[in-house]
């Protein structure tokens, strides 16, 4: 067991929205939750108009929903705008016939377009498919092809590439640009818009419709599309009042793209079902930007990620002094393990606990969190959400004693769990293959407290800056390079990006290895494939490990990269 576990650091906000931990998971009700939106008595929903339509109901139209900034805008949006822009986005789409059910995808950069599609897509009832932008050829088509999409919207600097020969069934693409050139399929987005009314029906469904399809990795086969429902906003929502604390006026800065889970439970859904100011930030990483957007934005609540974190940290104590940061209240973490030394430099530096959370793309919402009101321990992930029942199970169900590691399950079901995996029944029985519990993949331990403590992942995905790449896709597309005869990828330790992906290859008849070679191979996964799915490494070899079966054995591989002894080779074909 860790000795980081005896560090403790107080609670600091005892008067937070969650209040007293055991309180309020003795006292917790999901129906009190239910009884905040206004279809607990009809069961007819949408995300959509609770996160805006709502607040313009209630008298806050004025209110300051989303501001935006990139390196070219900056931009405000009230609620009655993003109300008026969303249902003109609604009328488009049914001037074309999308409706309920319909997957209807968004690829492109942050943007208010962004946001008005996802929102204009949910109010007709079709399920959002957001892809993010740095997804090449292949990803795309794999996924549009998959989900059988019938709609995109995108920009004519990323439409190259939709190879729209290849996806029949992708009838519309809604192009957001200056200068379109009317064509076959492809709509003008902003001149649409123009002529489309301000005013539009919501199509009520059910609680257990479709909301969003979030396409994530898994260790075998291409990526799986995650399947969420309306009800999931039970759980943004609660999750937004108590892990994120939000309050009347509280201006909200998730970093994290829409193209992945975060981006959109909490990028979106929850901000704007709490009614907060959600600030959105376009373009890449910098230091200096990010201290500008929470200085000028007077961010009071803000949730990024351990990698950015430990780059603020690399770029120092001193730039920090050149911002006014005193807006801040609440600072959040999630997608990888939080390092101690994380937390105890943002104590010093922005004076501020780090607040871990921990949950994943098929949770739909976080589950075990650190709260304000509670005494942190740095390195833990926290506790279970009211409402929530976590556990460490071995592998045949029982539920192991405090400081055993084992699987880090949750009992079933929660509001905002996933509710299929697209086209693949089997995919999603896995996770619930012992009765009563959902399998995370992730392995964990409690401690007498009942804080949860991460361990590691029970399969072969790579958690490269809080982004998760499955080894397969990468390996798919390496193999496809004329030169690759065989390829097994595999996560390699890092300190600033928890890991990188590291690619053992073994070359075709004629080739030879160069780190010429190497370049041209990991430009061809990124150009193929994307940006963050590149491998930082190549390592050349003979012949790769491999079983009887033809199966890479990854394991291996990431024994010889840490000098580890292998474990059990019986199965290794020689
Ligand atoms: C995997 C899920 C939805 C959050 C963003 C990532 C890892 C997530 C933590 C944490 C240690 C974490 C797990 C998990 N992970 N949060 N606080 N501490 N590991 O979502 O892409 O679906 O990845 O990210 O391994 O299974 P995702």
């Amino acid at each position: 067991m860790s000795q980081l576990q005896g560090e403790i650091i107080s609670a600091g906000a005892p008067s937070s929205n969650l209040g007293n931990y055991e309180e309020a998971v003795a006292n917790f009700n999901w129906e009190d939750v239910e009884k905040q939106f206004s279809w607990y008595e009809t069961g007819r929903v949408n995300l959509a108009y609770e996160a805006v339509d709502r607040h313009v109901a209630a008298g806050k139209g004025g209110q300051v929903a989303l501001r935006f900034s990139d390196a070219s805008r900056d931009e405000t949006y009230t609620f009655a705008e993003l109300q008026a822009l969303s249902n003109q986005f609604a009328n488009v789409l049914r001037s074309r016939g999308i409706s309920k059910g319909d997957r209807v995808f968004v690829f492109m950069p942050r943007s208010p377009e962004l946001y008005v599609s996802v929102l204009g897509i949910i109010k007709v009832g079709a399920v959002v498919g957001p892809l993010f932008e740095a997804f090449m050829e292949t990803a795309v088509k794999d996924r549009l092809e998959d989900s059988g999409a019938v709609a995109l919207v995108t920009t004519e600097a990323l439409l190259p590439r939709v190879k729209r020969d290849e996806l029949p069934l992708l009838k519309y693409v809604f192009l957001v640009g200056e200068n379109i050139e009317p064509a076959d399929g492809i709509i003008d987005y902003y001149k649409e818009m123009e002529l489309a009314p301000a005013e539009a029906e919501i199509e009520w469904v059910n609680r257990e419709d479709g909301l969003i399809l979030h396409y994530t990795s898994g260790s075998t086969g291409k990526p799986k599309g995650v399947y969420h429902v309306h009800n999931a906003m039970l759980q943004h929502y609660y999750t937004g009042k108590v892990v994120l604390d939000l309050k009347e006026g509280d201006v909200f800065w998730c970093t994290a793209d829409p193209g992945w889970v975060t981006g959109t439970s909490y990028g979106i859904f929850a901000p704007w079902l709490n009614g907060a100011t959600n600030v959105v930030r376009g373009g890449r990483f910098s230091p200096g930007d990010w201290y500008e957007t929470i200085q000028q934005n007077k961010v009071t609540v803000w949730y990024s990620a351990p990698t950015a974190f430990r780059m603020l940290m690399g770029a120092g104590e001193d730039i920090v002094k050149g911002y006014d940061l005193s807006s801040l209240r609440h600072v959040l973490s999630v997608g990888e393990p939080l390092n101690p030394e994380v937390v105890r430099w943002g104590c010093k530096v922005y004076g501020h606990r780090i607040h871990d959370t921990w949950w994943m793309t098929e949770t739909g919402a976080q589950l075990i969190c650190n709260y304000p009101s509670m005494p942190l321990k740095p390195g833990s992930m926290g506790k279970p959400l009211p409402g929530i029942q976590a556990a460490i199970i071995d592998d045949n169900g029982k539920v192991l004693p405090p400081g055993r590691m084992g699987n880090l399950a949750i009992r079933t079901p929660w509001p905002s769990m996933m509710r299929l995996i697209w086209n693949n029944a089997p995919k999603f029985e896995e996770y619930f293959r012992i009765p009563g519990w959902y399998i995370s993949g992730d392995t964990a331990y409690m401690d007498e407290d009942g804080y949860f403590w991460f361990q590691g992942r029970i399969d072969d995905v790579i958690n490269s800056s809080g982004e998760r790449i499955g080894p397969f896709e990468v390996e798919s597309k390496l193999v496809e390079h004329p030169a690759v005869a065989e390829a097994g990828v595999i996560g390699k330790p890092d300190p600033t990006r928890g890991e990188i992906i590291k690619a053992f290859i073994s070359l075709r008849e004629g080739y030879t290895p160069s780190e010429q070679l190497k370049a041209e191979i990991a430009r061809f996964v990124k150009e193929g494939l994307s940006a963050h799915a590149a491998p930082r490494e190549i390592e050349f070899k003979e012949k790769l490990p491999k079983t009887r079966s033809g199966k890479i054995m990854r394991r291996v591989l990431k024994a010889w990269e840490l000098n580890l002894p292998a474990g059990d080779l019986s199965t290794i074909e020689d």
